[in-house]
């Protein structure tokens, strides 16, 4: 099954945060984004966040062993970045192939660095190397949103699963009306000023605002879910609808 919703994932291909660029724009600049701020990434990070994005990849971690334990076969963090959400996989399962997978050597290498002995892989996420039905169950942390085509790395993330796996999807989403004026204010002001002082690079944090407001809601990212092939077990919101994780299971 393949398809895309309009006005859904398929519209970030073009953009590179409020820019219009071409797919191979896309790419290069999403790659030299994350290998240029890959050292204070985990940080910056624990900033702006206020740590919450440690509990958040807790929450996904736990779904993803508990549903898939008795699944044979690697678990993937895919655009695992750093390697921390792949480091909580691991401590659940400390005998199954763990294996980091992500475009950008520069933070690559900060996962090798961190975690040792983790196995790292250097991949596009819309050509993945794994063969079909192979995959126990993948995480994806806020890195859906960066990728050149969003919609073909699902349909390759639904291709890898096997039948009864999982994909565990965190990522930024809409909040409540209520909350908006404090993100708001948290993403106009706070990042951009974060992004300066500590990691020395505004445009890079920019761009994170931009693409978080420019990513779809929930729903529309449980319809590019079904529409990649998988069903949609369960849908999680995170502070008011700051990030949301979707489990899908591939039938
Ligand atoms: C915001 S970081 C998230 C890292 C980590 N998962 C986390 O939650 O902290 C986004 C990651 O997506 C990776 N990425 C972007 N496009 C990609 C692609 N097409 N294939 C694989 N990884 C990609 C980037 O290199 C970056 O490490």
């Amino acid at each position: 099954m393949s398809g895309q919703t309009p006005n859904g994932l398929d519209r970030l291909r073009g953009t590179f945060g409020d820019e219009t660029v071409t797919e191979a724009a896309r790419r290069a600049r999403v790659r030299s984004l994350f290998d240029g701020i890959a050292p204070r990434y985990d940080l910056m990070n624990d900033l702006m966040s206020f740590g919450l994005h440690r509990l958040w990849k807790r929450k996904t971690a736990s779904a993803l062993a508990w549903a898939t334990d008795e699944i044979d076969g690697p678990w993937i963090d895919l655009a695992g970045g750093t390697g921390d959400l792949a480091a909580l996989l691991r401590r659940r399962d400390p005998a199954r192939r763990i294996v980091v997978a992500d475009a950008s050597e520069g933070m690559l290498a900060v996962a090798r660095r961190r975690h040792r002995d983790m196995e790292t892989m250097r991949v596009d996420a819309e050509a993945l190397p794994f063969e079909d039905d192979s995959a126990a169950g993948v995480t994806l942390a806020f890195g859906l949103r960066n990728m050149t085509d969003p919609g073909r790395a699902l349909r390759e993330t639904a291709r890898i699963l096997r039948p009864g796996g999982m994909l565990a999807l965190l990522e930024f989403s809409r909040v409540a009306a209520f909350f908006r004026p404090f993100y708001a204010a948290h993403s106009r002001l706070v990042i951009p000023l974060l992004g300066r002082l500590v990691a020395g690079d505004k445009a890079s944090y920019d761009y994170l605002v931009q693409s978080i407001r420019i990513f779809p809601d929930a729903d529309t990212v449980s319809a590019e879910l079904r529409a990649a092939g998988l069903r949609v077990a369960n849908v999680k919101t995170f502070m008011f609808g700051v990030a949301a994780l979707h489990l899908a299971i591939k039938p």
